[in-house]
């Protein structure tokens, strides 16, 4: 199979890097002869009348489009396709309309940019609609197995980090106990990398059950050794005390809010004074990092060079300082969560951060 016309996608919430993988792909296949499609706002863009799509050519790809957040090609993480909400309700399978809008662009393959709900969409089209595709990952949870990075990850560590690095001052003016909530949906990759890289006292994940009474014990022993200050991180999928999770603080959308929850019972617990910053979508707009350019160039070069070599039904990925590629199947076929037992987790207790456990 020949390809001259690839067709690009982004899907999924957006993050940091994202254009800077747009260029990769685009100046990677110009140098082959390749032209390049971007399909607006994910899969909705094909289900448009005419087609919502644009060629992207290298003029556009100039060192501005590296730097910028988000993604020029806009993108969803609502509705998807085979359970589409219609304005009456009901949810429809729009998938042959997709597929029809695809064919329309009379690409050859496609290279979909996406976390795991997005590829496990965009691999179902590919399969109805006998689309090839290739995969590259991006998700600031970084929960995708067989990539040890997605694109997005680095630069939310990066935001998370900076938060605690401007928290730890004005905490420690006060004296207060400052606890910060990060996204990462049900994984605490985010949590606990820059909760370590930010000089955290305490990180909440998900995947290690916590006791808030324990906390309290380990900050009251700190206040005890002469500390003025405490920097708490929690995961927006932490579980309260009652084992549920906590959800609409954050304008509504999943989860968010576990942080006021851990905020209110620790000042309970410990009479420390205690105030709450909910990170939010800072972890995903903004210019990208020097590793998530680098990571989405990388993955986008690689993306190319896998659909000129006719390998399909495959995701780009970063394993042991190597781009690789891994049946997407595979890389959909379940999510990756913090080791409780890996480097992370043994490092954090090594430097003496209380990870919410009773023992
Ligand atoms: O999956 C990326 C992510 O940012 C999660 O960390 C977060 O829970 C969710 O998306 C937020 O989604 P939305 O942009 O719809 O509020």
């Amino acid at each position: 199979m020949t390809i001259r016309h690839l067709g690009v996608l982004t899907s999924g919430g957006d993050c940091a890097g994202l254009n800077a993988a747009l260029r990769g792909i685009v100046l990677a296949a110009h140098r082959q002869g390749i032209q390049v499609t971007g399909i607006r706002k994910g899969t909705h863009g094909l289900l448009a009348r005419p087609v919502e799509a644009e060629p992207l050519s290298p003029a556009l790809c100039d060192g501005n489009l590296l730097r910028r957040g988000g993604t020029i090609l806009g993108t969803t993480n609502r509705g998807n396709p085979f359970a589409y909400p219609m304005p009456d309700g009901s949810l429809a399978d729009r998938s042959a309309e997709i597929i029809a809008g695809w064919r329309q662009l009379g690409c050859d393959a496609l290279i979909g940019i996406g976390g795991d709900g997005s590829l496990a969409i965009l691999r179902r089209l590919a399969d109805q609609g006998g689309i090839p595709l290739v995969g590259i990952p991006k998700t600031i949870d970084n929960d995708l197995p067989h990539t040890e990075v997605a694109i997005g990850y680095p630069s939310a560590v990066d935001m998370a980090t900076l938060a605690l690095d401007h928290l730890q001052p004005t905490a420690a003016s006060h004296g207060r106990i400052m606890v910060l909530e990060v996204m990462g949906r049900d994984a605490g990759h985010i949590a606990i990398t820059s909760g370590i890289a930010g000089g955290a006292d305490v990180i909440l994940i998900p995947e290690i059950p916590h006791s808030l009474e324990a906390v309290a014990r380990h900050l009251t022993h700190l206040m005890q050794d002469g500390r003025d200050f405490a920097l708490v991180v929690v995961a927006e999928a932490v579980t309260d005390e009652s084992g549920q999770t906590v959800t609409g603080g954050n304008a509504g959308a999943g989860y968010g809010g576990i942080g006021h929850v851990v905020a209110r019972r620790l000042a309970e617990l410990t009479g420390w004074e205690t105030r709450v910053t909910v990170l939010g979508h800072l972890q995903r707009g903004g210019a990208p990092s020097a590793r998530d350019r680098l990571m989405a160039q990388i993955f986008g070069v690689h993306a190319v060079e896998l659909a000129l070599a006719g390998r399909f039904d495959r995701m780009v990925a970063w394993s042991g300082r190597g781009v690789i590629s891994v049946p997407l199947a595979e890389a959909v076929a379940h999510s990756k969560r913090v080791d409780p037992d890996g480097p992370l987790v043994t490092t954090a207790r090594s430097l003496g951060i209380h990870l919410g456990e009773t023992t």
